[in-house]
């Protein structure tokens, strides 16, 4: 997909001097004291920001923050604790302005902190009028905002319909080349992981992924339903009967594509969803009635680890078992492990994805980690996310 891309406009001198306007996403998580818990979204952000700056333009950066209402601003919707630790990573100032819509005062070579665009009665619905008074704040609007991609807000979409100049930052452009060099043009074989407590949440994913990977690894709450599907007993596992046709048919996709949706041969199971209760492995015929399965088996485990080791691209979503809970934290170690130690060019997304990666530390060994929640998911839809269906329309 085609799309201008900041970094070019700045190399060529296109920025000096020029008001620009990026989206980024900062919405990361607090505590209740609103201090800030996980900054990697800031972090990943910085680079544009950075390079807005080098390239002598007078910058302006907003984000949403949560879910607030329109119209009315209350104190924890502030961005102020973002431009704090903004303010930090890029070593300057970071001066933080309300109000801003009607208009924005700031010179080249400085940056400002646009307090939250979702507070802005409109954004939401993508407002014309809204995009258009934000379209005219700037000479280059840049999204730089991959988590909300798939987001169709004013100060996402319309304000790239409106802007003279509408452009990928360097974080959307990443994404964008990492997805692409995972799903568009994977080297093979293309396994993917897909795990998660239910099916009817990622069947729209499981079933575009049976279209195109070699191997569909499912884990979790999926794999109990795949199991069921697969004539095994789960005893008292969480699973969804009722998607056992759809689980079926995804079998059946990848079956005749000469592909496979691996089904566990063992599992480790408990009596009771507790991080004390005792774990036993046990082969996937042998479930008991009363059985919870929380992880795959160590043979099971061996098997995906090997096939991992030996793909090409890798496609990570979902820990395939409770990993919060050391017991039942094995398979999912295992399989994080291996894609650390794999050739194969890995991506992964989704918090709990991030969080197992983080357990495991093996963040250097991932190819390409996504800043995406929701806009991962739907990008592994395979559904064309609304910045960059705008930015290739701006582009063309
Ligand atoms: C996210 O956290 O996934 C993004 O910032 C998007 O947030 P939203 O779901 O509130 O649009």
């Amino acid at each position: 997909m085609k799309v201008l891309r900041f970094e070019d406009l700045v190399r060529d001198g296109q920025a000096q001097g020029q008001r620009v306007f990026i989206r980024a996403d900062l919405n990361v998580p607090q505590d209740d004291a609103g201090n800030i818990t996980e900054d990697t979204r800031i972090r990943a952000s910085v680079p544009c920001i950075a390079m807005a700056l080098q390239g002598g333009a007078a910058v302006m950066v907003t984000s949403h923050l949560g879910r607030p209402t329109e119209g009315s601003f209350l104190a924890q919707d502030s961005l102020a604790p973002v431009a704090k630790r903004l303010g930090e990573l890029l070593g300057r100032e970071v001066k933080l302005v309300s109000n801003w819509v009607d208009g924005v005062a700031v010179q080249p070579g400085e940056v400002v902190l646009l307090e939250n665009c979702r507070v802005n009665k409109g954004e939401k619905k993508n407002n014309e009028d809204l995009a258009k008074k934000m379209a005219a704040l700037c000479d280059i609007f840049v999204h730089d905002a991959f988590g909300t991609a798939h987001r169709a807000e004013a100060s996402t979409y319309g304000i790239a319909q409106f802007a003279k100049i509408a452009c990928a930052g360097p974080l959307l452009a990443a994404e964008i080349d990492a997805i692409s060099k995972a799903l568009a043009n994977p080297k093979r074989p293309l396994v993917a992981i897909v795990a998660g407590s239910k099916v009817s949440t990622k069947l729209t994913i499981l079933q575009s992924l049976a279209k195109n990977v070699d191997g569909l690894i499912v884990g979790g709450g999926i794999a109990n339903t795949f199991m069921l599907a697969a004539g095994l007993k789960i005893g008292k596992s969480l699973a969804e009967p009722d998607l056992l046709g759809e689980a079926t048919a995804v079998i059946a996709a990848m079956k005749a594509r000469g592909a496979e949706v691996p089904i566990p041969e063992d599992v480790v199971t408990a009596k009771a969803f507790a991080a004390d209760a005792p774990a036993t492995v046990k082969a996937a015929t042998d479930v008991a009635d009363d059985d919870l399965i929380l992880d795959i088996g160590p043979k099971t485990a061996a098997k995906l680890a090997a096939q991992l080791k030996a793909a090409g691209t890798i496609v990570w979503n979902g820990p395939v078992g409770v990993f919060e809970f050391d017991a039942f934290a094995k398979g999912t170690e295992a399989i994080a492990r291996a894609i650390a130690e794999s050739d194969a060019f890995s991506i992964a997304g989704g918090g709990d994805t991030l969080a197992a990666i983080a357990k495991y530390g093996i963040e250097q060994d991932v190819g390409y980690i996504s800043t995406g929640g929701g806009a991962f998911l739907e990008v592994l839809e395979g559904k064309t996310l609304p910045a960059f269906e705008i930015l290739s329309r701006r582009a063309a």
